[in-house]
């Protein structure tokens, strides 16, 4: 049995403040009948309604983050700040996870989700979900590094790396690379490797989806409808 209050404020659309307002206007059901009071307790499976639509216990999140740098891609950890802590508190208690990580430096697309079967087919090595990030690095980038990463590179640690993208960009020290799998600091390394350590970098887009231009660091917003159903179709579902 839980709180009235917290099983709608777990489904991520309202704060716990704004349940009491709906329960106070006398807008919420609880099978049937119009709920007294929001610390009352209820069985999560129960049929509640707010305005006469059906909500239900288990409601799926889906949002695009914009990464800042200094944030770990993690639900806790005890010493450094999450991702999730950019969330306010009614998002924190819906089970959201971050789909897929960046390292603690790196910037960019995220996306925070508690659907566990779409995060687990997208994040598949098999699918190959293309990733693009813009970086930086020290030194000048030029057709030699692209030839070496379109040729797949086993790295001085052993590493197989599987053939990616290194596009130059006017700024020789800067570059749009794509991957196909992420391996961990896979980006860093590969280029370390190639003697032009990162300075910078910021993942762009990861298989449909595109980092929202409008989106500040820290910020984030709910995937619209078409984003959804793009990201449920590369990942199968
Ligand atoms: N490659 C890296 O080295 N770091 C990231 O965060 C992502 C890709």
């Amino acid at each position: 049995m839980e709180r009235l209050d917290k099983i709608l404020a777990n489904t991520g659309r309202w704060s716990r403040k704004e349940v009491r307002e709906l329960v106070r206007a006398g807008r919420v059901t609880v099978n049937g009948v119009p709920a007294r009071s929001p610390e009352e307790k209820w069985d999560p499976a129960a049929r509640f309604e707010v305005d006469g639509a059906a909500i239900s216990g288990e409601r799926l999140v889906y949002l695009m983050l914009h990464k800042p740098a200094g944030l770990v891609s993690a639900t806790d950890d005890p010493r450094q700040p999450t991702v999730l802590e950019l969330l306010p508190d009614y998002l924190r208690r819906v089970g959201l996870f971050p789909a897929g990580r960046l390292d603690k430096d790196t910037e960019g697309l995220l996306l925070l989700t508690n659907d566990g079967a779409l995060a687990h087919r997208l994040l598949a090595p098999r699918r190959h979900v293309d990733k693009t990030y813009f970086v930086r690095v020290d030194g000048q980038l030029d057709g030699s590094d692209t030839a070496a990463f379109a040729a797949g590179m086993t790295l001085g640690d052993g590493l197989v790396c599987m053939p990616a993208g290194l596009e130059v960009l006017e700024q020789a020290d800067t570059a749009i690379v794509t991957l196909r799998e992420g391996k961990y600091h896979q980006i860093k390394r590969m280029l370390a490797c190639r003697g032009k350590p990162v300075r910078y970098l910021k993942r762009l887009t990861m298989g449909p989806l595109t980092l929202d231009p409008s989106l500040e660091r820290g910020e984030w917003r709910p995937l619209t409808e078409v984003e959804l159903a793009a990201v449920r179709a590369t990942a199968g579902i």
